[in-house]
């Protein structure tokens, strides 16, 4: 394209670095921020509903198409049974609490993970949320509950394998595209940018397959400090990144 002269040598709004369509967050740090303070590891928890409370506003504030959290993994269940009492407390307490708030401000809630382990009203509450919030179009608040990546991953081989089996898919149509759909993430779009608090550097068994080209973000802060500050903080440092996607470096090309 040859440049015209009548067009700004730098467009501001052009400039713009993008606000990422899906942001994921590992919510790390609820029981550290509670000992530092001599508090019960329940307090960090209580703290950190708070700070997602905030984290969703902020989201749809600034744009943001798709907020995914994460809010207790499969692995979650070898914690002691009345800290695991404790967190669905808090998730039952979240839907009944800001389940109203979220609709009147047009979000639509999405749940992932599995029903089982889980009690039959806590598995309602959530049916619900999603009922009530199907048709909103703002923000999509993706909660990775009782959530594992890999057992996700092996719940959609066994949905294509019964597939399969019924003769409705065959072998050489397993795709990529085909397994994604398989995923309880299958009209979501992948993550671009995931965050993780709290200073630990892992996935833990979060989003495997969909953060395959996200940008990874770590920042010190404990999930109940996380607030504008430090989703700005790390926007920022995602919009420093170059995404390449296997490709060259636009500054090579
Ligand atoms: C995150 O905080 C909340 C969940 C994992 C449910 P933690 O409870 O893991 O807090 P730390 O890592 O012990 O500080
Ligand atoms: C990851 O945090 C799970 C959630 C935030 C829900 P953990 O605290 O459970 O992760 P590990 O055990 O430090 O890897
Ligand atoms: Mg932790």
């Amino acid at each position: 394209m040859s440049a015209s002269p009548e067009k700004p040598a730098h467009n501001p709004a052009e400039a713009a670095p993008p606000v990422p369509r899906h942001v994921a967050i590992i919510m790390d740090g609820n029981g550290r921020w509670a000992a530092r303070r001599g508090l019960p590891r329940f307090e960090g928890h209580r703290r950190g509903m708070e700070a997602l409370r905030n984290v969703v506003r902020i989201a749809g504030d600034l744009g943001i198409d798709y907020l995914t959290v994460y809010g207790f993994s499969s692995e979650n269940w070898s914690r002691p049974a009345a800290e695991i009492a404790d967190l669905m407390g808090l998730l039952r307490h979240f839907v009944r609490r800001d389940l109203a708030d979220l609709h009147r401000n047009n979000v639509r809630v999405r749940i992932i993970g599995t029903d089982e382990g889980l009690a039959p009203d806590l598995v309602g509450l959530l049916a619900e949320a999603e009922n009530l919030t199907r048709d909103n179009t703002a923000l999509t608040l993706v909660v990775a509950f009782n959530y594992g990546a890999r057992q996700e991953m092996a719940r959609a081989a066994r949905r294509l394998a019964a597939d399969v089996a019924a003769g409705r898919l065959a072998v050489d149509d397993i795709s990529v595209e085909r397994f994604a759909k398989a995923l309880d993430t299958a009209d979501i779009p992948d993550p671009d940018l995931v965050i993780r608090t709290s200073g630990e550097q892992r996935m833990s068994n979060f989003l495997l397959w969909q953060a395959a080209y996200a940008e990874l973000v770590f920042t010190p802060v404990l999930w109940p400090d996380f607030d504008r500050g430090a989703f700005e903080e790390a926007l920022s440092e995602y919009q420093r990144r170059e995404r390449r996607f296997g490709g060259l470096s636009s500054a090579i090309g």
